[in-house]
């Protein structure tokens, strides 16, 4: 593959899915991976991202430099740039004015970099520090107005760097150009696709699992499907497919699981859990408290499970490059906004060994893959489900007459958003509930009940969300549907607000 060393760009992904979509295989690791674990991932090429630090600040980002010592080729995008140039023995300096925006790109020398792409092609800027002095061995190879070197390099060792952001949409044919580095400097072919990254996961499953067995926790969800599927056509029945009903799942939604894959030939075991969850989330009112105790007691129930089958040694997950960063993002533990339930150390006293083989991709690829897989379609179309489930959709204490109200309205939501085909148009819809009571009158009656509120969604990768602009009349239905059908709610609110700063979820 391609490995993107991200230093933090908001703009990291999209390098490895840009390269993707061209049909090179590409992988994204935090800066500051060791040198031996990128070397492992047998790299024909490394990018650095950009970033927001400056090289010579304090809290400045620094790869392994052995990085620059293994022989691959190079690209560096901005922030990936100012490195390469520190490295090498050039300078940097904070820019007079930060350069943000559209700028032409004026070819200076012929590259294989630039083949087949436009002398004066629109290309996105947005820095502050700037080369003032090029590393001895490299030249420009292209300018902009404000940027005298808007790209250089030093063909002689394939070290590359572009001032501008060539991942970006407003760069036109920033995409050629990652590509071009891939097929022309580091000589990827780029036949790559998901269904040659099937093939590529089942062969490294089988060669990592041996005759072992494989435990897989099974949510229902596209992501648990997509890997129990992969592992179910590597290993077959050295598969133990275990879907742990937690009590916090969505109406019918086990029979609904078990059934969509008993047509496949992959009997799961169920595990009624609901009690001990229940049990453990009594009296538990903060999020991250939940989550925590969720999570720690799939583990548990997990552990019980697998000590009833012998020679199990893998725990597989259907992990999300998502949860990788917004769990361990690259700045450190101080960022983490949500412990997701998925991600993150097992305790010392399991022995298991993760299988996360989605853990490169985005949700959207793991759809292309699941149909790869022959999944159906309903299944791949699903609206992602969260593991800690209705748990973190009930403010404040989680028992059973809540949960079944919250269920109630959830049916009825989302009935009425497929019947009216906003539900393929969205990324998720959801209902909350508030826990907040309000007067309210029915019939010639006062009411003081509880509020649900309806959260729909757009995004791509769930990273950024804007609340879905659905028709008023269908959000009348829905209200008035709710009202009417399920006893306890007198209100129901939605929610205009979007990812920044609100989160998809509540909690
Ligand atoms: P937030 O609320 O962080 O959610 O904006 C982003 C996306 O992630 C889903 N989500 C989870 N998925 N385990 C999961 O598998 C979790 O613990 C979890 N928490 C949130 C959420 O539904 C949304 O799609």
């Amino acid at each position: 593959p391609i490995v993107v060393l991200d230093f933090g760009s908001q703009y990291t992904q999209i390098i490895a899915r840009k390269l993707r979509e061209s049909g090179v295989y590409s992988e994204i690791v935090p800066f500051n991976e060791n040198i031996e674990d990128i070397k492992a991932r047998t790299p024909k090429g490394i990018i650095l991202s950009g970033g927001p630090a400056s090289v010579y600040g304090k809290d400045a980002y620094h790869p392994d430099e052995e990085i620059f010592n293994l022989g691959l080729p190079i690209l560096g995008i901005c922030y990936g740039m100012q490195l390469i140039s520190q490295h090498f023995g050039g300078s940097v300096i904070p820019a007079d004015h930060h350069e943000y925006g559209k700028a032409q790109l004026k070819f200076e020398k012929e590259s294989d970099i630039f083949k087949d792409t436009t002398d004066g092609q629109i290309v996105w800027m947005s820095h502050g520090d700037r080369v003032e002095k090029i590393p001895e061995g490299f030249e420009k190879i292209a300018t902009s107005e404000n940027s005298p070197y808007a790209a250089i390099a030093d063909m002689n060792r394939l070290v590359y760097a572009f001032q501008f952001h060539p991942e970006v949409y407003h760069s036109k044919e920033g995409a050629k150009l990652l590509k071009n580095f891939a097929k022309h400097i580091c000589g990827c072919d780029s036949t790559w696709n998901m269904g040659s990254f099937a093939k590529e996961q089942i062969k490294k499953i089988q060669d990592k699992v041996g005759d072992k067995k494989v435990l897989c926790g099974v949510s229902g969800g596209v992501d648990s499907s997509v890997v129990a599927t992969l592992l179910a056509e590597a290993i077959g029945d050295q598969l133990i497919p275990v879907f742990v009903d937690h009590g916090l799942l969505r109406a019918n939604e086990r029979e609904q699981v078990e059934a969509m894959f008993s047509t496949r030939g992959i009997d799961l075991i169920t595990v009624d859990a609901t009690d001990v969850f229940l049990k453990k989330l009594e009296g538990v009112t903060d999020p991250e408290t939940k989550r925590k105790v969720i999570g720690e007691t799939f583990i548990e129930v997990f552990d019980q499970e697998a000590k009833k089958h012998d020679g199990i040694e893998f725990l597989a997950q259907g992990t999300l490059y998502t949860d990788v960063i917004e769990s361990v993002s690259v700045k450190g533990p101080s960022k983490t906004i949500k412990s997701h339930h998925n991600v993150g150390g097992l305790p010392d006293w399991m022995t298991f060994e993760l299988i996360e083989p989605l853990r490169e991709i985005f949700k959207d690829e793991v759809r292309i893959l699941g149909l790869e897989l022959g999944l159906p379609k309903d299944m791949i179309g699903r609206h992602p489900f969260p593991g800690p489930g209705l748990a973190i959709r009930i403010m404040g204490d989680v028992n059973k007459p809540d949960l079944e109200i919250l269920r109630k309205a959830d049916v009825i939501m989302l009935d009425v958003l497929r019947s009216s085909g906003y539900y393929d148009k969205t990324w998720q819809a959801f209902t909350v509930l508030l826990n907040v009571k309000s007067v309210g009158v029915m019939g010639d009656n006062r009411t003081y009940d509880n509020t649900v509120c309806v959260r729909i969604v757009e995004a791509t990768d769930g990273m950024t969300a804007t609340f879905a602009h659905i028709p008023h009349d269908i959000l009348e239905t829905i209200s008035r549907r709710i009202i009417n059908e399920v006893d306890g709610i007198n209100r129901v609110v939605y929610d205009i607000s979007s990812k920044p700063p609100a989160t998809i979820e509540w909690e």
